[in-house]
């Protein structure tokens, strides 16, 4: 009997250890942490609060620029993006409101990207083979002479 009373103290002093971590490990833990996986899932929301996004999509350059928008809607890009012509609208309107003005790129070049021909493209897709719809040297801002960027057909 001497004897089991030190068991008894023991287990005792166990279990108050045990019920002291496991109430602290409430306090400690933050709320979200295991929601989704071992990690505090808050995180991921913090995160994206404090980055701000690159693209913001077409709507978001209309009210600076109505008549570029108005005839983009009307036209055949009227599902090409703006950002994919001129570049992101986070390096172009700055968060404090300042506007860097754009390179506005000219060439030939942007067009081709998407408009000439390539065995791959769906057959569906307007391209041309540009020394054939161009005459003349394929150079600099050739197809704005003729094209509008922000309506093309003619
Ligand atoms: C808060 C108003 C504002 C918004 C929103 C805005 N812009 Fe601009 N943008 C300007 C100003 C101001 C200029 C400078 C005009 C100048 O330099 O004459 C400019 C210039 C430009 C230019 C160059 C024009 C030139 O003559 O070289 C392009 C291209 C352009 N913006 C595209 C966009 C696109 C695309 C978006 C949306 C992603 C957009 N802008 C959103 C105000 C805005
Ligand atoms: C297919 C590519 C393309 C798309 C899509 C596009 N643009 Fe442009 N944008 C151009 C090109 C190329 C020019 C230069 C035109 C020129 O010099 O004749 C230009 C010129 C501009 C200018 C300057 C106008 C000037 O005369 O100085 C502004 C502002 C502009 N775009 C805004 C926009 C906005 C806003 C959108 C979306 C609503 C848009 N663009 C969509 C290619 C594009
Ligand atoms: C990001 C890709 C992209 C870029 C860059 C681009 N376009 Fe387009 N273009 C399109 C799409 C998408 C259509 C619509 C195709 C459809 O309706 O099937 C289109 C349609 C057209 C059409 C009408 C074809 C028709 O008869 O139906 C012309 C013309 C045209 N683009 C010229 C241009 C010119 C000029 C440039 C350069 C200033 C340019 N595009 C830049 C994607 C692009
Ligand atoms: C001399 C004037 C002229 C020049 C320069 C020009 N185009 Fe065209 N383009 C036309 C005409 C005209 C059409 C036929 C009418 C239409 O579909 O819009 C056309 C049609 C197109 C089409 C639609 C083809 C189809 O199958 O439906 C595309 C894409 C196109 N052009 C792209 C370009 C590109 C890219 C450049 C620059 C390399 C360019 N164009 C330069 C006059 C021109």
């Amino acid at each position: 009997m001497e004897h089991a009373r030190h068991v008894v103290r023991v287990v005792l002093l166990v279990m108050v250890v045990l019920a002291v971590a496991f109430l602290a490990r409430g306090f400690l833990v933050p709320r979200s942490y295991g929601m989704y996986g071992p990690y505090r899932y808050d995180n991921v929301r913090e995160q994206m609060n404090v980055r701000r996004p690159a693209h913001a999509g077409p709507a978001a350059c209309e009210q600076c620029h109505p008549d570029e928008a108005t005839a983009r809607k009307a036209g055949v890009h009227r599902n090409v993006s703006c950002e994919v012509c001129h570049g992101p609208f986070a390096a172009h309107v700055k968060e404090d409101g300042s506007v860097v003005t754009p390179t506005v790129d000219r060439s030939y070049t942007l067009c081709a990207r998407c408009h000439r021909k390539v065995d791959g493209r769906p057959a569906g897709f307007p391209q041309v083979v540009l020394e054939e719809h161009v005459s003349g040297p394929v150079e600099g801002k050739v197809c704005l002479g003729c094209h509008n960027p922000h309506s093309p057909k003619l």
